[in-house]
């Protein structure tokens, strides 16, 4: 959340910070700014709204500076305006921040009664004020040092100073920051994909560190503040990923490129010639794991709970699932035999990084199920699945679920299988019907036409339901939240038999209900449910799968069918037209489907 730049070179930066804005607008988008240095002077452009605002607002090409900064904004302290949008500068620094600092109202007090002015609500402007003051006492180094003991909190900076024109510091505690390494420049970034189009090589700060970029050299230190030496990383880089295509937005490239995400993951994962699942370099015998908890946000959360079906059909483990955000502070009994699978698209979101963090303090077997393999969820795991699905840039989550529960089930098959829970018939089966995917995706995809015009019933209606029994309830879950998310429609996902003790109540005639029932165990079930809402009046779109069997039901609204394949492996296609209808929904409402209001790719605030 909030996205950093920070570029110190031989050459005006203006153009380049701008740029990076530009990538950098997944991660908050509701104001953004810069800061550049140029003869004595900093000179500082905010403006509320996207980066595009902030480029027609000023002069932006003519904005002088071999040095500067940049931010984009998702508002914590503070109305979303160009008083709160970053950068915040004193006469002598310029700060952008990325997190929340705790003791920003004591801080603040005890400044104001040293004769500091403040401007705006946010909690970062306590962090330029400081820097001041410490900088009246103490040499820079020193300064930051002393600066960064005395806030409480989560943050990531980038700072630019008057008098000491030809640097930047950067700092680290709890939200990412990334340095990058170019030709006669040097870089500062909330994360790699800012740095990318510049750079593949970067170092990353760990919690507690400090550094100072120069044009021509980059110095870390220590908490304390003691200079350390840093190990440069190469990234893999993929622009051609960055791009939408003939798609009118990313979010529908990214929901067409689903058959390619499971295409790779079982490429990266199926040994054809065996018939097998490999999980190279696993480090821990399968004995020794004797139950498994998954831990996500959002819809990576909805992929742990899909995972959770899995494993307690096709292993006797004993398994839980945990929102990361309740994870980290309730008292939890950490045990040696847990495996903890952490679920995450960014590998940078902030609660999934504390559960994390939680696990490993106490020593815990940690994994990592992520989109971004330099991210710190993946950095920090004892071992990482990564879900191969390229860069998701649409804020709702679209490929990468499917890509975190593919990885997620072919886990579980090979744990399954390892611990013989699995005949290797039923084994080998189910790693042909994987194969089987990509196309019946393909096929899914198709229904596109009657999902577009079923969506304005949704668009029309006060609210919605989404009802699923078994392998269909956490997608459910995940089709309310795409569809609440993108069409601000309020949206409830629930367990189709839950129905009867309380929500029922919301049925009203004309009601759209989404109802999913595949042809699996639940199957008479669910139909049941879904006769009970129909005699209450709602409007029942039926997402099922092809069958000779007809539905045996009355007064269905419309109807869905998905193809055919085995029970384990038609949530991956169940979730499709959900897509599809929150797609479809935002677009006939002429919303912004790439980045819907309040939110942000990377959660990197708790
Ligand atoms: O990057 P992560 O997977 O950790 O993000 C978790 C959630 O913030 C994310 O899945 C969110 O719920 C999506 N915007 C939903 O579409």
């Amino acid at each position: 959340m909030c996205g950093i730049i920070g570029i110190s070179s031989n050459k005006s930066v203006s153009s380049s910070i701008l740029n990076s804005l530009k990538k950098l607008e997944y991660r908050g988008y509701d104001s953004a700014g810069l800061a550049t240095l140029s003869d004595g002077v900093i000179n500082e452009v905010k403006s509320e709204g996207r980066v595009d605002s902030l480029e027609k607002n000023f002069d932006l090409k003519n904005l002088k500076g071999n040095i500067g900064i940049g931010h984009v904004r998702w508002a914590t302290h503070g109305i979303p305006n160009s008083v709160n949008a970053h950068p915040h500068s004193s006469h002598n620094v310029s700060v952008v921040h990325n997190g929340i600092i705790e003791n920003s109202t004591t801080l603040k007090k005890s400044l104001i009664s040293k004769g500091h002015n403040f401007k705006s609500q946010t909690d970062t402007e306590v962090i330029v004020h400081l820097i001041t003051e410490n900088l009246r006492s103490s040499e820079l180094e020193l300064a930051i040092t002393k600066t960064l003991k005395q806030l409480q909190g989560s943050f990531a900076l980038g700072i630019v100073f008057k008098d000491i024109p030809d640097l930047i510091v950067g700092a680290r505690r709890g939200s990412p920051l990334a340095v990058g390494y170019g030709p006669n420049e040097n870089y500062l970034g909330s994360d790699s994909y800012a740095l990318k189009s510049m750079t593949n090589k970067v170092t990353y700060l760990d919690d507690g560190e400090f550094c100072i970029v120069k044009k021509d050299q980059v110095l870390f230190f220590n908490e304390q503040g003691k200079k350390i030496n840093k190990k440069i990383l190469e990234l893999s880089s993929n622009e051609a990923n960055y791009d939408k295509g003939d798609f009118k937005h990313f979010m529908a490239k990214e929901i067409e490129e689903q058959p390619t995400t499971i295409k790779t993951g079982i490429k990266e994962y199926v040994d054809n010639l065996n018939k097998d699942i490999s999980i190279f370099n696993f480090p821990w015998n399968i004995d020794e794991i004797n139950s498994i908890t998954l831990i996500g946000c959002g819809t990576a959360y909805h992929s742990c709970l899909m995972a959770k079906y899995w494993l307690e059909e096709l292993t006797s483990l004993e398994v839980s699932i945990d929102i990361a955000s309740e994870f980290r502070y309730r008292r939890n009994k950490f045990k040696k035999d847990t495996l903890y699978i952490f679920v995450s698209q960014s590998g940078e979101t902030a609660d999934t990084y504390a559960a994390l963090d939680l696990c490993n303090k106490n020593k815990m077997k940690t994994c990592a199920v992520v989109n971004v393999i330099e991210s710190s969820i993946a950095r920090d795991s004892n071992f990482v699945l990564p879900i191969h699905c390229g860069p998701e840039i649409g804020v709702a989550s679209t490929k990468a679920f499917l890509g975190q529960i593919l990885v997620l089930y072919i886990l579980i098959l090979k744990i399954s299988s390892l611990r013989k829970e699995i005949d290797k018939d039923q084994y080998h089966e189910k790693i042909k019907d994987l194969k089987a995917l990509p196309s019946l995706i393909e096929k899914t995809l198709l229904h596109d036409n009657d999902i577009q015009a079923i969506s304005s019933t949704f668009n029309d209606a006060k609210g919605s339901m989404f009802l699923g029994r078994g392998f269909s309830y956490p997608i459910a879950l995940e089709g309310a939240l795409k569809l609440k998310e993108l069409s601000y429609i309020h949206a409830e996902g629930y367990p189709a038999g839950e129905m009867k003790h309380g929500p029922l109540a919301l049925i009203e005639e004309g009601m759209p209900v989404v109802v999913l029932a595949p042809r699996d165990k639940y199957y008479k079930k669910t139909i049941s449910n879904m006769q009970e809402v129909i005699a209450r009046g709602a409007k029942v779109l039926l997402i099922t799968n092809k069958s000779d069997n007809e539905v045996v039901s009355e007064n269905i609204w419309e109807t869905i069918e998905v193809e055919n394949t085995n029970d384990d492996l038609l949530p991956f296609l169940l979730t499709i037209p959900l897509q599809k209808l929150a797609y479809y929904s935002a677009l006939k409402k002429g919303y912004d489907i790439d980045k819907p209001r309040n939110l942000a790719k990377s959660v990197t605030v708790e």
